[in-house]
This record gives C-alpha cells, sequence and structure tokens, in this order.
C-alpha cells in the first residue's frame, strides 16, 4: 500500500491544513489533550517526543511548543519539509527526518520517553507492515517508555460502511472553503478515500481531488501487534473519557 499513500501525502502536504477549519487552533486543541495525556502517563517534565508520523507537523509542532524535546519523522518528503518550514515560522527547534516507521533507520535519536503517531496513520500499513512499525518503535523508546496512537472508529465503521464523511464548511462569504470525503468500499475491510477540498477565490470554485486507501484497523488486532512487540498495559482511551475525536491506544514498553 505504500506507494499510494506516499503519493497521497506527496499531493496533499502544500494544502494538508485546509482539512481543518483553522490549523493553529487545531494544534492547540490536538496538543491541549494529549499532551496532557503524556504528562499526566510520564514521569519527567519535558519529555523526550518521537512523532513518527509527523505530516506537517500537527501534533510535533503543538509538542514542542508545550515546551517537550520533539523529534519528528514521516514517511513523505513534501510533508517533512513543510513541517520544518511551520517549525521555523515558530523559532522550534525539532529534528526532522524522512524515514518510514516500519523501520525509522533515519532516526538518529533513541531513548525517547514516548513515540506518537496520530490521526489514522497506522491504518495504512499492512498487518506485516505494522509488526515492523511495532517492532521499529519498541527500538525507540527507552524500557518503560509509552506508545500512543490514534485511529478511527474501525470497530463501528466496518459495521457501518459509510460511503462519506459529510461536507465540513469553513470560512466566510468570497473565501468560502468545502472540505468533505467520499469512500469507496473495496473489500469488506478497505476502501479508497476520495478527499475533496474546494476553496473559493476571485477566480470561483476550485476543487482539489486527493485519492488514498485505507484498511479497518481493528482495536484487537492492533493490540496483539503491539503485545507481540514487547509492549504492555495496552489501553483504550475512547472520545468519551479522553476528550480527543478518535480513539487513542496507550502501550508501555515492558522494561
Ligand atoms: C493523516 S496523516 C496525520 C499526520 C499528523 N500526525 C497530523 O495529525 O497532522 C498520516 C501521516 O502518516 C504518514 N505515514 C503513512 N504511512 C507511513 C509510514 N509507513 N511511515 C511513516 N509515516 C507514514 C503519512 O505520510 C501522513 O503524514
Amino acid at each position: 500500500m505504500a506507494g499510494n499513500v506516499l503519493d497521497f501525502y506527496e499531493a496533499l502536504a502544500d494544502s494538508y491544513h485546509l482539512i481543518f477549519e483553522d490549523w493553529d487552533s487545531a494544534i492547540e486543541r490536538h496538543t491541549r489533550i494529549l499532551g496532557d495525556l503524556l504528562t499526566s502517563q510520564t514521569a519527567g517534565n519535558p519529555l523526550r517526543i518521537l512523532d513518527c508520523a509527523c505530516g506537517i507537523g500537527t501534533q510535533a509542532i503543538g509538542l514542542a511548543m508545550m515546551g517537550h524535546q520533539v523529534v519528528a519523522s514521516d514517511l513523505s518528503e513534501a510533508a517533512v519539509h513543510r513541517a520544518q518550514h511551520e517549525a521555523q515560522l515558530r523559532s522550534l527547534n525539532i529534528p526532522f527526518y524522512v524515514s518510514d516507521m516500519t523501520s525509522l533507520r533515519e532516526v538518529a535519536e533513541s531513548g525517547f520517553d514516548v513515540v506518537v503517531a496520530v490521526d489514522n496513520a497506522l491504518p495504512h500499513l499492512s498487518s506485516g507492515q505494522l509488526g515492523q512499525a511495532a517492532t521499529a518503535i519498541a527500538s525507540k523508546l527507552k524500557p518503560n517508555g509509552l506508545f500512543m496512537a490514534s485511529i478511527r472508529d474501525y470497530d463501528k465503521l466496518i459495521l457501518e460502511k459509510p460511503a462519506i464523511q459529510k461536507p465540513a464548511f469553513y470560512g466566510a462569504p468570497g473565501s468560502r472553503r468545502i472540505v468533505h470525503q467520499v469512500w469507496d468500499w473495496i473489500e469488506n475491510a478497505r476502501y479508497s478515500l476520495h478527499l475533496y477540498i474546494t476553496v473559493q477565490s476571485d477566480q470561483g470554485w476550485k476543487t482539489q481531488h486527493f485519492v488514498s486507501e485505507y484498511r479497518c484497523l481493528l482495536r484487537y488486532e492492533l493490540s496483539a501487534v503491539l503485545s507481540d512487540a514487547g509492549f504492555g498495559d495496552i489501553r483504550w482511551l475512547m472520545p468519551p473519557e479522553s476528550g480527543f475525536y478518535q480513539p487513542i491506544v496507550l502501550a508501555r514498553l515492558s522494561a
């Protein structure tokens, strides 16, 4: 699946912030919830954190703004370049790497307190790749280190098989934006996601269309993969409990 995924995020990097109503607010909102969760679960402050699916930097930037020592990596070079630029604009010192989380071999640092992979990065991986990623992530953590990831609620979505994600309307007249998704189910547990970002300007309306493939990664499967890679104390926090918009998994590397 990796080629398709890479094309998707390379093409999307310049526009990724447009999927949020206001990206800076999203950075602040994500970090408030996830940063508080991490500090409540992990001794020491600031924490040494690796974001191994940083994208354009939504969590890496926010966690660095909270004072944590953040290193960030992603499969997509274009996303990493954008994240680097956004970090510089905010005077943040974050080492960035282009690295596939199935190996993380380009990431020079190790012994992290925490590794994170937030906003549905893991369902891009096949089940074999997921096992490799869990092993690579474990290799980057110190003993008792914490892994935190968030994925969509596929335990529910696989039953519902939605065909669309309802449009979100952002902005004011003259510069409005519509963001919506169409999901084409390929098999029982896989779908093509079509993301449409339609932007209004003086020249009229223009739509960008991006396509990627996801699989329904169920919570029991991710828990089992983490357990096989040496993680214990695996817990799921659902949105009502965490306040985050996706289920979150926390897993602690055995000492
Ligand atoms: C939905 S984006 C989330 C990015 C970021 N965490 C955020 O919330 O803005 C998922 C990210 O996972 C990355 N990704 C997918 N497969 C990957 C892999 N094998 N190794 C590293 N990153 C990967 C993509 O390039 C993309 O940037």
